[in-house]
């Protein structure tokens, strides 16, 4: 916008991808990198695909216990890379530990912040180094525009993270910062009504004779229950489940007989969506790595959005019952 000036501490990109790629651009041949073992799979492909060959060295392991982290550091180590809520298992991060390791180490932490957004969860508060969004989602809320947000506290990192923005090319459009700048305006209420929908979703599925695991962290016995609750303000709209028939088939039949809930790969809209990782969101991700870290060809991910609760729970009823 002409005669604006851009907040201190925030870069708009035009896309998440975007952002994580000016991220991992802070670094050199050589350094390694800590991230979760259960990322987006846009973002594994990324760091896999892309950056591996320019000579960065990724480790990927569980983040819900601090030791594995603290095992994979070593003098080359450069980024700690959270995901929490993680996409598509719901898996949580305890991002005070993790700053606290980051702190010992000289290390930067960034943390992923989309499935959580700025109203449920506040990464730098708890000594994060930058925060990335992907905007597409909840910050945008609408499903109408691609863009993405970094967040930081420090002025000369904000300096090098605007000098790669600029060098790259990661630039957003007018149209799609209005949209996502009208999109924040909404964004506590959308995220409560989001909160309180995906509790009775959660439950909903948790009693269902046909339904199998229920991912999301606001189940008491989910491992990241605690952290969650000291870290968000609520736990979110986002579930991922399995039917007790584990079969792909009978998961894909499933998700092609909703009505309310569409068949697509974005999340955090005011309208449900519905998504099958293994072929869609987290396609890229070989099929052994995807298994190993408990993301079957079966699990479905439920993107629980601001209609009525009960409507959107009769639809998954009826369509479970097909
Ligand atoms: C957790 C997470 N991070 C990053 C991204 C990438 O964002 P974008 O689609 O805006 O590039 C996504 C997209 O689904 C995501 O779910």
């Amino acid at each position: 916008m002409p005669g604006r000036k851009t907040l201190p501490g925030k870069r708009w990109k035009n896309s998440g991808v975007a952002a994580t790629d000016a991220v991992i651009k802070l670094l050199q041949p050589g350094d390694e990198i800590v991230a979760g073992n259960d990322l987006y799979g846009g973002t594994y492909r990324l760091f896999t695909k892309v950056f591996e060959k320019f000579g960065l060295k990724f480790h990927y392991v569980d983040m819900s216990d601090a030791g594995n982290v603290r095992s994979h550091i070593n003098k080359n180590t450069k980024l700690i890379w959270a995901e929490t809520p993680t996409n598509p298992l719901i898996n949580i991060t305890d991002i005070a530990a993790m700053a606290a390791i980051a702190k010992e180490h000289k290390l930067l932490l960034c943390v992923d912040n989309t499935f959580a957004s700025p109203y449920l969860q506040n990464p730098l508060d708890l000594g994060a180094d930058i925060v990335m969004h992907s905007s597409t989602k909840y910050l945008g809320g609408h499903s109408d525009v691609i863009q993405g947000a970094l967040a930081m506290n420090d002025a000369a990192l904000r300096e090098k993270l605007y000098f790669l923005q600029k060098s790259c090319g990661a630039v957003p459009g007018p149209m799609d910062c209005f949209l996502v700048l009208r999109g924040i305006k909404t964004l506590h209420v959308r995220m409560q009504r989001h909160c309180e929908n995906g509790e009775k979703m959660a439950h909903y599925l948790r009693n269902h004779s046909k339904v199998g695991k229920v991912y999301w962290c606001g189940f008491e016995d989910h491992p990241g229950y605690h952290v969650a609750k000291k870290q968000m303000r609520g736990f979110g709209g986002m579930i991922s489940f399995t039917l007790k028939d584990e079969s792909e088939q009978a998961a894909r039949k499933l998700m092609s007989s909703t009505k309310l809930f569409s068949l697509a790969e974005s999340l955090g809209g005011v309208e449900s969506l519905i998504n099958h990782p293994a072929s869609m969101t987290h396609a890229s991700i070989p099929r052994e790595e995807r298994i190993k870290n408990g993301l079957t060809d079966s699990l479905i991910r439920l993107s629980v959005g601001i209609e009525d609760a009960e409507d959107l729970i009769a639809d998954i009823e009826q369509a479970l019952n097909i």
